[in-house]
């Protein structure tokens, strides 16, 4: 970035604005990246989070008085502004809305780069990013948009399939966790809440569209009383004149993709809350970047559609993004070196669902 010296690129100052359910994971994702430096990270109220954080060396900034903080006993190593002033892109991962407020702060450093959640519009950076379908187009831009964990794995897994055969028309059925794990506040409880008020389609249709607005999509959602992952139900129609699929071929397709991940409900991995407890243990603390699609359940019917189940971890299909959209804003690397380093990096595509001798699961293991 801004400091070469002797021909070698300094790293990437990073800043991460909110440190909630999304921040803290592209923070702890941002350390382990050889070519990024985390500046720090912003706190509003002052709590728990601060501890965690400074127990792990990172610098925390206050977004209101810091004066708050100290009335906790909290020391702040400076406000949002000193941060900013610090850094090359800040991640914003403020809650819904707030994102777009904070642009105006953002607009005060000319050399800084900006990255949204996918809470807010595609309007207000005017470029929603997804690593497998635009990387490329990001570069020489100062605002990106990374999509919503749904959208996220919807662009993986319909951009993975439309490589290998072309796909008339998607259908899919969303059910999700109503909070996240955190949210105790929040949850649903014992009801099924469809999202009904905006009418059909839901928004997750429109949303695709603005990463892959050549793929005819359309989408039902609702929230369910969970709080682990979301699932999705997907309908696929091919184009009646390319190559048709059969279930091998659709599994041997997306497992081209190491961010995606090939379950089986036969090896005991028959819900959600059995694949976040395999990740639980396995230095993941949890995370499953990977988008999982049930490989027990792809199916083709008499007509040639495909349908198919997959999970998706809302806290965490989003952090690879975030840290793709970083070094594509900057510049720092292309597509194929930035994901290869980000997967490194997140033991991506290492995920204990490969049998002992290293083969990736197939549709017929
Ligand atoms: N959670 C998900 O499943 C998920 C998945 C994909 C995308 N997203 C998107 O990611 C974004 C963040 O969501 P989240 O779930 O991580 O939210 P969250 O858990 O509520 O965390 C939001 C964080 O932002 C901080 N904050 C509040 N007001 C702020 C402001 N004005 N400026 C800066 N920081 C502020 C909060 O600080 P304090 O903790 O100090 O109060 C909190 O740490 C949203 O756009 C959301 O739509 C969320």
């Amino acid at each position: 970035m801004r400091n070469k010296r002797a021909g070698k690129i300094a790293k990437v100052k990073v800043g991460i604005n909110g440190y909630g359910t999304i921040g803290r994971r592209v923070a702890d994702a941002v350390l382990k990246q050889p070519d990024m430096e985390l500046i720090g990270v912003t706190k509003v109220t002052p709590d728990y989070r601060i501890e965690e954080a400074q127990e792990k060396g990172i610098n925390v900034f206050s977004v209101s008085s810091s004066r708050d903080f100290e009335a906790q006993g909290y020391l702040v190593k400076g406000r949002l502004q000193d941060m900013l002033a610090e850094c090359d892109v800040v991640v914003d991962c403020s809650p819904k809305g707030k994102g777009s407020e904070n642009m105006a702060i953002y607009s005060n450093y000319p050399n800084l780069k900006a990255i949204l959640q996918g809470g807010e519009k595609h309007d207000i950076t005017g470029f929603s990013f997804n690593s497998d379908c635009n990387y490329g187009q990001a570069a020489g831009r100062r605002l990106a948009r990374v999509v919503s964990c749904n959208t996220t794995a919807l662009c993986r897994i319909i951009s993975t399939l439309n490589a290998s055969f072309r796909i008339r028309k998607v259908r899919a059925t969303i059910v999700r966790r109503s909070a996240d794990q955190s949210e105790s506040e929040k949850s649903v409880l014992n009801a099924w809440v469809p999202e009904a008020k905006k009418g059909f389609p839901s928004h997750h249709a429109l949303d695709v569209k603005t990463i892959l607005p050549d793929i005819n999509i359309t989408t039902l959602a609702g929230e369910a009383p969970m709080t682990l992952m979301h699932g999705h139900m997907l309908f696929i129609e091919l184009e009646k004149g390319g190559r048709q699929a059969d279930a091998h071929g659709v599994a041997d397709a997306l497992q081209k993709n190491p961010r995606i991940m090939l379950c089986s409900s036969q090896k005991g991995l028959t819900s959600t809350a059995k694949l976040k407890d395999m990740f639980s243990l396995n230095g993941r603390n949890g995370n499953l970047y990977e988008v999982c699609v049930w490989k027990d359940g792809i199916g083709v019917d008499s007509d040639g559609e495909i349908g198919l189940h997959m999970a998706i971890d809302q806290q965490a299909d989003v952090v690879p993004e975030n840290i793709d959209a970083i070094r594509a804003l900057c510049g720092t690397a292309d597509r194929q070196a930035s994901v290869a380093l980000t997967n490194r990096a997140l033991s991506i595509g290492n995920s204990p669902c490969k049998p002992m001798d290293g083969r990736v699961l197939s549709a017929t293991t």
